[in-house]
C-alpha cells in the first residue's frame, strides 16, 4: 500500500496506486511511491507483533514502563539528560516551550517556511510568534535576519528562539547558541524533522535548552499513530514537561498549574523502541540516497549550483560540520508545479513542503504580516519540490525519477 497526499501533520491517506496515463506522464515509467511503510513494516513485521502483545500481556497503556523503557533508550542514543514521551510533536514543541517558561507576555522568533505547528504551539503556549526570513540554500531559519528582527520593533519581548530543523538538517546551531548567549534568550528546537541529524557531532535535541521531536507515521523515526518527545539537558525544564504532559500534576489530583493530557502511550512506546533499534542503519540509507540522486542529477546535467534554479534543478546540500538525515530530498525546480503535475501523471510520487508560508496563512492574518515581508520564504513555497526518499527505495526507483525530471525539463 502507498501513502498518497501526504501532508506533513495532516490525514494520512493510504491508497492502492491507481492505474496512471503513462502518455500523460511522458514515457511509460514503473511508478514510484513518495513513501512506502509496507516496505518498513514487512521485516519488523514479527517483532513488531510481539512488542504490541506486551503492551496487552501488562496492560501498561498510558505513559508506564514500555514509555519508560522508549525514554530511556532514546535519551541515550540521542546523549541527552531527559527524553520524554507526549502525544504528539505538535505537543511536544508546546510541552518544550511551556516548559522552559515561554508562556504569556514572552515574543519567539521563528520560521515562516515550515509545518503550521512550529508557530501555532508558540500560540499556544500563551506568547507571541515573531517571524524571521530563511536562508535560501538551506530553507532552515536565517541567524543574519533573526539579529535583525532582534534590533527592530518586534524584538522588544523576545525569550527565545524556535530554530526549525526542516527536511532534517539542523538550523546553525552555532549561530543560535551565541545568540542565545548573548541575548539571554531561550533556544528550543523544533526537531520534528530531524532524529539523528547532528550539528559539529551533537545530535539535534540537544542542542539548545529543550527541543521537540515527532513520530508522525511519515517521519524518518515514526510511530503507528500520533507520537511525539522533548529531550532536555535541563532538570528545570524536564520536571515542568512532566508535570504539564500530566494534567499539571507531581501529586495525583493535585494540580499545580494548568497541564493538559498529552501522554504517550504504550503501544507507540513498544513500537518506537524497536524501530530506535533501526533509526541509526535507516538514516544512513537516507545518506546513500541523497548522495546518488545528486550523482544522478549531475550526470543529467540537470544540477545547477544555485541558491535559485535556472533551467534545470537546485539539489540539496548538507551545510558544513552537519549531517542531514534527509527526511525530505527537496529540490529547487523552476515551473515546480507543471513539473509535478508530469510527475503525477507518470506514477511518480512528489510533495510540496510547504506550499504556503506561514505568514501568508488564514490562521495566522492576525500576527500582522503581508505579502512580501519574507521574500525568501515565499520563493522557496514556489521552487521546492520534494522527491521519493526512504530507506527501501530502490536504484532503479531514483533513475526513473530523475529521468521523468530530464525528460519533462528537457
Ligand atoms: C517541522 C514540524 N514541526 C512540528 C510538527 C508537528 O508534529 P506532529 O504532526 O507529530 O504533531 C511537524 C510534523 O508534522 C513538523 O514537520
Amino acid at each position: 500500500m502507498w501513502l498518497r497526499g501526504l501532508k506533513e501533520g495532516g490525514m494520512q491517506k493510504t491508497a492502492i496506486p491507481e492505474r496512471v496515463d503513462a502518455k500523460r506522464g511522458g514515457t511509460a515509467r514503473t511508478p514510484v511511491p513518495m513513501l512506502d511503510l509496507e516496505r518498513q513494516y514487512a521485516p519488523l513485521r514479527g517483532e513488531l507483533l510481539e512488542a504490541l502483545g506486551r503492551v496487552l500481556e501488562t496492560q501498561q497503556f498510558i505513559l508506564g514502563e514500555h514509555v519508560a523503557a522508549f525514554e530511556r533508550a532514546a535519551a541515550e542514543q540521542l546523549g541527552v539528560k531527559h527524553a520524554l514521551g507526549c502525544s504528539s510533536g505538535t505537543d511536544a514543541l508546546w510541552l518544550a516551550l511551556a516548559g522552559a517558561g515561554i508562556g504569556q507576555g514572552a515574543a519567539v522568533v521563528t520560521t515562516p517556511f515550515s509545518f503550521f505547528a512550529s508557530v501555532s504551539a508558540i500560540l499556544r503556549a500563551g506568547a507571541t510568534p515573531v517571524l524571521a526570513d530563511i536562508d535560501p540554500v538551506t530553507f532552515n531559519l536565517s541567524p543574519a535576519a533573526v539579529e535583525t528582527v532582534l534590533d527592530g520593533k518586534r524584538g522588544a519581548g523576545v525569550k527565545a528562539i524556535l530554530p526549525v530543523h526542516l527536511y532534517g538538517l539542523c538550523a546553525n546551531a552555532t549561530a543560535f547558541s551565541r545568540l542565545g548567549r548573548e541575548r539571554e534568550l531561550t533556544i528550543v528546537e523544533d526537531a520534528a524533522q530531524a532524529w539523528g541529524a547532528e550539528w559539529n557531532g551533537v545530535k539535534a535535541g540537544g542542542l539548545g535548552d529543550a527541543a521537540a521531536f515527532s513520530f508522525y507515521p511519515t517521519k524518518n523515526l515514526s510511530a503507528a499513530g500520533d507520537a511525539g518527545m522533548v529531550t532536555t539537558n535541563r532538570d528545570d525544564v524536564a520536571d515542568r514537561v512532566k508535570m504539564l504532559r500530566n494534567q499539571g500534576m507531581r501529586r495525583r489530583y493535585h494540580h499545580d498549574e494548568l497541564g493538559w493530557n498529552a501522554r504517550m502511550d504504550g503501544f507507540q512506546g513498544v513500537v518506537l523502541t524497536v524501530k530506535l533499534k533501526y533509526i541509526g542503519a535507516w538514516n544512513e540509507k537516507r545518506r546513500t540516497l541523497a548522495t546518488r540522486y545528486g550523482a544522478l542529477f549531475a550526470k543529467a546535467g540537470l544540477a545547477e549550483s544555485g541558491p535559485y534554479p535556472a533551467h534545470g534543478v537546485v539539489t540539496p546540500r548538507e551545510s558544513p560540520g552537519a549531517k542531514h538525515v534527509w527526511h525530505q530530498y527537496v529540490l529547487r525546480v523552476v515551473r515546480r508545479d507543471a513539473l509535478r503535475e508530469f510527475l503525477t501523471a507518470g506514477g511518480i510520487g512528489s510533495e510540496i513542503y510547504y506550499p504556503v508560508p506561514l505568514h501568508r496563512q488564514e490562521a495566522l492574518k492576525g500576527l500582522g504580516y503581508g505579502e512580501g515581508d519574507f521574500p525568501e520564504a515565499e520563493r522557496a513555497a514556489n521552487e521546492v519540490l520534494a522527491l521519493p526518499i526512504f530507506p527501501e527505495l530502490r536504484e532503479d526507483e531514483q533513475e526513473t525519477v530523475v529521468a521523468a525530471i530530464a525528460e519533462f525539463l528537457s
